[in-house]
């Protein structure tokens, strides 16, 4: 993200390479069909350990009224060959790749920080805090390209809400897994390890932040941030944290991957700004993922109606 800017990208880059599928991923989704559980749905109750963060799983989930509505779904294949997850490489195609064999199951999460009922919760227990739910999201990444992806998770507030916060919470910080056997990345002095992120307490909890677990119907493949990551659609794609192992509710703003590596290219909030240029490219357009067309890229994303107002008298070019 920092290497290149987008005029550098060479077209082989933009255009979407194969799926790689990972093998034990479509043996399990196989598997899965072949005993015909509940024509081929999953309820989380039924994830074992070892099942519940493969790739490729169905899920069974109702959709949501907050989905973006009119935008064709950008397919599986791309969404899963054009990944940026530092921790198994920094070109497009590697993720997919370098992680087919990251190990997601066990999993825990913990909950913690300013919270009254800190909280260590394994998969299965965080898709039973909230039903599943499909949101449709236009997601933009901050080096000017864009997707339609159907997530499929829970709001972030339920888990919040659920270890109550004390009031001097103020924001929530998120932490990626630490672990440079698995991760090859994180050998390299790519970024300061792990990834971290944050996000102010009421944009954490605004119904549109989810903490998604699978797309297109299916649990996440690796590669996009298996077992569970960070969606927020009005910001740019870096806020979406990866393979979340903690969440910590903690007073002071908190650290972030980016803006440590560079602060005057990526600030806290770094909601989508057609008007504030990156530093080093305009941010006014976007290239949708199978498109050659560049569309004109929306304030907050298309979504301002729902979350201008977290923003109401704030100074948007300072506070990138
Ligand atoms: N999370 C972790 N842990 N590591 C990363 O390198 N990359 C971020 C974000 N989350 C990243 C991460 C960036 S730069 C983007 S654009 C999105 O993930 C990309 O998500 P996608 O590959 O699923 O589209």
């Amino acid at each position: 993200m920092l290497i290149k800017k987008p005029e550098d990208f060479k077209y082989s880059e933009i255009t979407p390479k194969n799926v790689y599928l990972n093998r034990r991923n479509f043996i399990a989704a196989a598997g899965m069909v072949g005993v015909g559980l509940a024509a081929t749905k999953l309820i989380p109750d039924m994830l074992s350990p070892e099942t519940n963060a493969l790739g490729g799983t169905k899920l069974q989930f109702t959709k949501s009224d907050l989905s973006t509505k009119g935008e064709e779904l950008t397919p599986y294949k791309d969404i899963t060959s054009y990944n940026n997850f530092y921790e198994f490489g920094t070109h497009k195609d590697e993720p997919a790749i370098e992680a087919k064999n990251f190990k997601t199951s066990p999993w825990t999460v913990s909950i913690e920080g300013l919270v009254k009922k800190p909280q260590k919760l394994d998969l299965a227990s965080i898709m039973k805090v909230s039903p599943l739910e499909e949101r449709v999201y236009r997601m933009r990444c901050v080096e000017g390209w864009s997707m339609v992806i159907p997530w499929i998770g829970i709001p972030l507030n339920a888990i919040i809400k659920a270890a109550e916060p004390t009031p001097k919470a103020k924001y929530v910080a998120f932490q990626t897994l630490l672990d440079p056997k698995q991760m090859p990345g994180q050998r390299e002095e790519i970024l300061n390890w792990p990834y971290i992120e944050g996000l102010r307490l009421d944009e954490a909890m605004h119904p549109l932040t989810i903490l998604a677990v699978g797309l297109h119907g299916e649990t996440l493949p690796n590669q996009d941030g298996a077992p569970i990551r960070l969606v927020v659609p009005w910001k740019y794609g870096f806020k979406g944290i990866k393979s979340i192992v903690k969440i910590s509710l903690v007073e002071k703003q908190p650290p972030t991957a980016w803006n440590v590596l560079a602060p005057s290219e990526y600030g806290f909030y770094s909601n989508v700004n057609p008007d504030v240029d990156h530093p080093r490219w305009s941010q006014a357009t976007e290239r949708r993922i199978g498109e050659f067309r560049r569309r004109k890229t929306l304030m907050f994303n298309g979504y301002a109606d729902q979350v201008a107002k977290l923003y109401s008298g704030m100074d948007l070019t300072r506070n990138y």
